[in-house]
């Protein structure tokens, strides 16, 4: 376990085994560089984003840095602390980071980098090691020699430790193989967090889901030996500015049902809980950070799997709010949870926003690359939202798929209302988003976004500040969106 502390003394006051120092934009003339930089050029350091060089005898680790802004300082933190996780020292140092006076937000992506950069999931591991970084201590001494406003730069420090945490409980919850978490296991680590946190966490299990005709839910679950649950945790402020829901594919595991995924694309969908694990730290982080929105976070808990009693391709599923749908492609199974999750959401709550979170389509990675997720909707207005969370405020990448109405043709069903799958092979990131779309009402037509994390959910490689494996996508975008929000921003 990683610990980020701001203390409110000069580098030279704080006592640390290491100190970390960014260089950024190749320029070694700042003052904390300046000092080394003869060792540094004779070892051939280029301070290329993300490159590391450690000086044990100095007791100086450098990264390097393409710019002062936020994403390349975070993953460049990320870098450093990385670069020592195989070392023996515990704590480290570093001056704070900002590009403007009055600006902190590169001193959060700091923080934010620092303790991402410093996840490690070793759960299997029978030998945990106790190498790397404990501590970090922050000194208010500032490299552009900018004068710090503590009050502003502690809460940011505090906001940066509560959004990053949440992406690490996140991914440990993702990463959990699942044998470990199942839905029963998702609806008990919602449980602990509304006793931590305060928040109310209503479960539905499969006679409460018939109750509510949540057929295609249930469908889907059908096979599996762990029962299905629908989470619903709130969390209500007094005075919110808005009511907000977010809704998240929870499937434990897709093994493609019926219609079964090869081999290949298996291995990994343990990962197809992304969106719905990070409901679950969006509510924890909201909650902590006590902002005032009305907050309901809504997971689909399912496990997708083959058996005498699976459902099949040729069914007919009514859907909560009585639409009919002809599955031919078990394997498209995320978008039968969601539409009976989003109906019983939207049934619920009368949401000002309403997001949902999905590892959904494999065409959506194939379309927008690993490492960005894919934003859709009826409205721009929520889209622009989320881009600007992710871009602009949190460094996570999203793009805007443009939905339209020829491609919505293509889910026509011969036999029931829609079709599970489209007759197209192209724009399949689109179609489950269309598809997805019919089981939104007039109400919050305007108010809905939908975001397909397939890609960025879990990558078995590290990249900027993510490890190997699961990521904690939509997390930082969320809260990000949800604090402008709280501020009354226009976005
Ligand atoms: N969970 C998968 C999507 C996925 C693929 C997530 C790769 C992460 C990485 C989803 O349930 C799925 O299997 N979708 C199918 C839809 C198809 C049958 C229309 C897909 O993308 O192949
Ligand atoms: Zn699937
Ligand atoms: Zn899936």
């Amino acid at each position: 376990m990683k610990r980020v502390k701001f203390y409110e003394k000069l580098l030279s006051e704080i006592e640390a085994d290491i100190e970390i120092v960014i260089v950024i934009n190749g320029n070694f003339d700042q003052r904390f560089v300046d000092a080394d930089r003869e060792l540094l050029e004779e070892a051939g350091f280029g301070a290329e984003q993300d490159e590391t060089i450690l000086l044990p005898e100095k007791r100086r680790l450098y990264v390097g840095a393409d710019s002062i802004g936020a994403s390349d300082i975070r993953a460049a933190c990320a870098s450093a602390v990385r670069a020592l996780g195989s070392k023996n020292y515990k704590t480290a140092k570093m001056a704070s980071y900002l590009n403007h006076p009055k600006c902190t937000s590169v001193l959060r992506a700091q923080v934010e980098g620092l303790l991402l950069g410093g996840y490690t999931f070793d759960r299997y591991k029978s030998k945990k090691s106790d190498k790397g970084l404990h501590k970090i201590r922050i000194s208010l001494e500032e490299y552009n020699g900018f004068e710090l406003d503590i009050p502003a730069v502690q809460r940011t420090v505090e906001k940066g430790i509560i959004s990053a945490d949440a992406v690490n409980f996140v991914r440990d919850i993702v990463n959990t193989t699942p044998d470990d978490c199942y839905p029963e296991t998702m609806a008990q680590i919602a449980d602990s967090i509304a006793k931590e946190y305060g928040l109310e966490c209503e479960i539905l299990d499969t006679e409460r889901l018939r109750d509510e005709k949540m057929e295609a839910m249930l469908a889907v679950a059908r096979a599996s030996r762990h029962e299905p649950r629908l989470i619903h945790l709130s969390y209500r402020p007094e005075n919110p500015v808005a009511v907000v829901s977010i809704v998240g594919k929870g499937l434990t595991y897709d093994s493609g049902g019926l219609s079964l995924k090869p081999s290949d694309f298996m291995v990994t969908m343990k990962a197809d809980k992304s969106g719905g694990s990070a409901v679950l730290g969006i509510m924890r982080a909201v909650a902590a950070l006590k902002l005032p929105i009305e907050l309901h976070g809504f997971v689909g808990a399912v496990e997708n799997m083959i058996g005498g009693d699976a459902y099949k391709p040729d069914d007919v599923l009514r859907a909560k709010n009585g639409k009919t749908i002809e599955v031919r492609n078990t394997d498209a199974e995320g978008r039968l949870v969601l539409a009976d999750v989003l109906c019983y959401a939207q049934e619920k709550v009368k949401a000002d926003y309403l997001f949902d979170f999905a590892t959904l389509t494999g065409a959506c990675v194939v379309g927008l690359g690993q490492y960005t997720s894919g934003v859709m909707g009826w409205s721009e207005e929520p889209i622009q939202r989320v881009l600007y969370a992710a871009d602009t405020l949190s460094g996570e990448m999203a793009a805007k798929l443009p939905f339209n109405r020829y491609l919505k043709k293509s889910l026509k069903s011969e036999v029931a209302d829609i079709c599970n799958i489209s007759n197209t092979r192209y724009g399949g990131a689109l179609t489950a988003g269309i598809f997805l779309g019919e089981f939104i009402d007039e109400h919050h037509r305007q108010k809905w976004a939908h975001i397909d994390i397939a890609g960025p959910a879990f990558v078995e490689h590290v990249w900027g500040e993510n490890p190997v494996g699961a990521s904690g996508a939509g997390v930082r975008l969320m809260v990000r969106l949800l604090e402008k929000l709280a501020r009354g921003d226009s976005h």
